[in-house]
């Protein structure tokens, strides 16, 4: 079994020297194996200070832009970032379609350019606190999946769920709606895509999604900040099954 923690930094931290600090610290106390992937996500400012520690930590970025090169101003496409010898980039994050009103087609498209310029796209998904309310937490993220992998090799891509109310808000998913969720992804894109959640994911309850929820991985906001509990979850993750 092959598992991944991923994390993923957001707009943080605000200088290159506590950047280096963090890569530095978290470097220190993780390692990728067999087992364990371990990447992160930094702003790109720091995919510099960042890439030359691959040996340990894989490094992906956190967004991408959907052409390759040309008048996009303030876009950073795929095919720069697979140049800086990135592995990863996060496609579709719920910040980014809130915020930045990121459309599933705008998603696909992001994911298919990733893939032909060589980089592995983590695709997030996961419904808003009304949708849930409303039921609809199948149907929605069933609806992002459908339409953010149309005419894409799922065997080639990972995709993380992160309800987006349990994103930075403490209240982690449950374990039986999470469990339906992961069962849900794999029944759509067959069991060798893996399949990470994200959401207030922490040093207590990170491993239990995967040993508890079918889960492949985690991708960890907020304590991934924190090189200490990131080390944790790795030695939790380590000693699974
Ligand atoms: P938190 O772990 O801070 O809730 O963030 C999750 C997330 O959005 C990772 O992409």
């Amino acid at each position: 079994m092959k598992y991944y923690l991923f994390g993923n930094w957001k707009c943080n931290p605000v200088s290159a020297q506590e950047a280096k600090k963090l890569i530095s610290d978290t470097a220190k106390s993780v390692k990728r194996t067999e087992k364990v992937e371990v990447a992160v996500f930094p702003p790109f400012c720091y995919l510099y200070e960042v890439v030359g520690k691959k040996k340990e930590v894989a490094v992906g970025a956190q967004n991408c832009c959907f052409k390759e090169a040309g008048a996009f101003t303030g876009e950073v496409s795929p095919r720069q970032i697979a140049d800086l010898e990135c592995k990863y980039v996060l496609i579709g994050h719920s910040e980014r379609r809130k915020i930045f009103s990121e459309t599933d087609s705008f998603v696909n498209d992001k994911t298919k350019l990733a893939l032909a310029c060589g980089l592995v796209p983590v695709v997030c998904v996961g419904e808003t606190d009304e949708e849930r309310t409303a039921g609809r937490a199948v149907e929605i993220v069933t609806g992002q999946i459908e339409a953010g992998l149309k005419d894409v090799d799922a065997k080639q891509v990972l995709v993380a769920y992160e309800p987006v109310w349990a994103i930075g808000t403490g209240k982690a998913c449950g374990l039986a709606e999470a469990r339906e969720i992961s069962r849900m992804i794999k029944e759509a894109l067959g069991s060798e895509t893996p399949v990470l959640y994200g959401g207030s994911a922490n040093a207590k309850n990170g491993a239990v999604y995967l040993k508890e929820a079918g889960y492949d991985g985690l991708l960890v906001g907020g304590a991934s900040l924190k090189a200490d509990e990131f080390a944790k979850m790795f030695e939790e993750i380590e000693g699974l099954d």
